[in-house]
């Protein structure tokens, strides 16, 4: 069964073709982040604007390398939530339009469910397993309890990881996003220059608090500006990565042991992080545990990772009409379209 797989949630505009959820035909990105550079964030209207110029030629690219027409493909599965709402709409409605004209069943695809399914391209991985998804908009421990069944054991109260790191990232002078700049810079730092407190949330284990890490960031920032001292932003880009990679892992183990997993997934955009990814194959050795970690091609934003979890999606039943609408917000456990 060969699914075609639309993205726009954020600045990539993507598509793809991928077999039975796991073999990919093709797998074509745009993305605008240059332009949300300038601007040290995405610009909502500038993504929405450039998905609206792209959309129709990244998904003639994608059938086109799959050596596909419409006629070969199954479903036609979109990201609907969440996710810059502008965004969304402009996917959502290419698909809409695009199952519409060709007789084709829509399947609407969550974010983060298809991130976790970007584990199924590279990897024979099945449900049941834990996994924790770190993008940046979400930092979630989920039990994948079956391809469409979900539940959040532990989320952040506040900032996302990758959120967290881009505003870091953002605060010490580094280029957008500062995830990726900051796991850079910090191969060179020293990881033990700056202490920061482990942020615990009363009466919730396993969740995270990552808002009062980037606020430690700004006041040593100031700190040392009020002092006319150097800083080096190596080491505290590195003693930062350090202290949101600990948490990250942290809470994993805890949830891990108290419910009994030894089958470990990393999914989102953080997931590409190498401290992260480095600190995870350390845990799950220690305790003997199954690590999968998404290929680094596939932790981004991308459309085979929502043909992927489409897949799985239309199998199992799922299927929307014409009305369908995009929405910011949607928990992964509790889907509604
Ligand atoms: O999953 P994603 O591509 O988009 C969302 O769904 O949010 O995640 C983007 C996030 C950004 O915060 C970016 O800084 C972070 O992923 N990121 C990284 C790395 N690569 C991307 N964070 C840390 N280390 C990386 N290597
Ligand atoms: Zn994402």
């Amino acid at each position: 069964m060969k699914i075609l797989g639309i993205e726009s949630s954020c600045d990539e505009t993507a598509a793809a073709v991928v077999e039975d959820g796991r073999i990919v035909k093709s797998n074509i990105i745009a993305t605008s982040l240059d332009e949300h550079k300038l601007y040290g964030g995405v610009v909502p209207e500038i993504a929405s604007r450039r998905h609206a110029e792209s959309i129709s030629g990244v998904v003639k690219e994608a059938l086109e390398t799959a050596n596909c027409t419409m006629e070969d493909i199954d479903a036609v599965a979109v990201t609907f939530a969440p996710g810059l709402i502008g965004a969304l709409l402009v996917g959502v409605n290419f698909a809409k339009g695009l199952a519409e004209a060709t007789g084709k069943p829509l399947v609407p695809v969550h974010h983060l469910r298809s991130h976790i399914a970007s584990n199924y391209l590279t990897s024979d991985v099945e449900p049941p397993f834990l996994c924790l998804v770190v993008s940046g908009g979400h930092s979630h421990i989920v039990a994948v309890n079956s391809y469409t069944d979900y539940k959040i054991i532990g989320k952040t109260r506040d900032d996302a990881a990758g959120e967290a790191l881009d505003k870091a990232g953002r605060s010490m002078g580094l280029p957008y996003p500062g995830g990726i700049s900051i796991d850079k810079i910090s191969k060179d730092g020293n990881a033990d220059a700056f202490a920061f407190p482990h942020p615990r949330v009363d009466g919730a284990p396993y969740d995270f608090s990552f808002s009062g890490l980037k606020t430690s960031v700004i006041n040593i920032i100031h700190n040392s500006q009020q002092k006319g001292e150097e800083i080096n932003i190596k080491d505290l880009a590195a003693s930062f990565q350090k202290n949101v990679v600990g948490c990250l892992v942290s809470n994993l183990e805890k949830v891990a042991k108290d419910f009994g997993y030894n089958k470990i997934v990393l999914a989102g955009g953080v997931s590409a992080n190498s401290l992260l990814r480095s600190e995870c194959e350390k845990l799950c050795q220690k305790h003997k545990w199954q690590l999968f970690l998404p290929e680094l091609k596939y932790c981004g934003d991308n459309g085979a990772m929502v043909a992927a979890q489409g897949y799985y999606e239309f199998v199992a039943g799922v299927k929307a009409d014409a009305d369908l609408n995009a929405y910011a917000t949607m928990p992964i456990d509790n889907v509604n379209f």
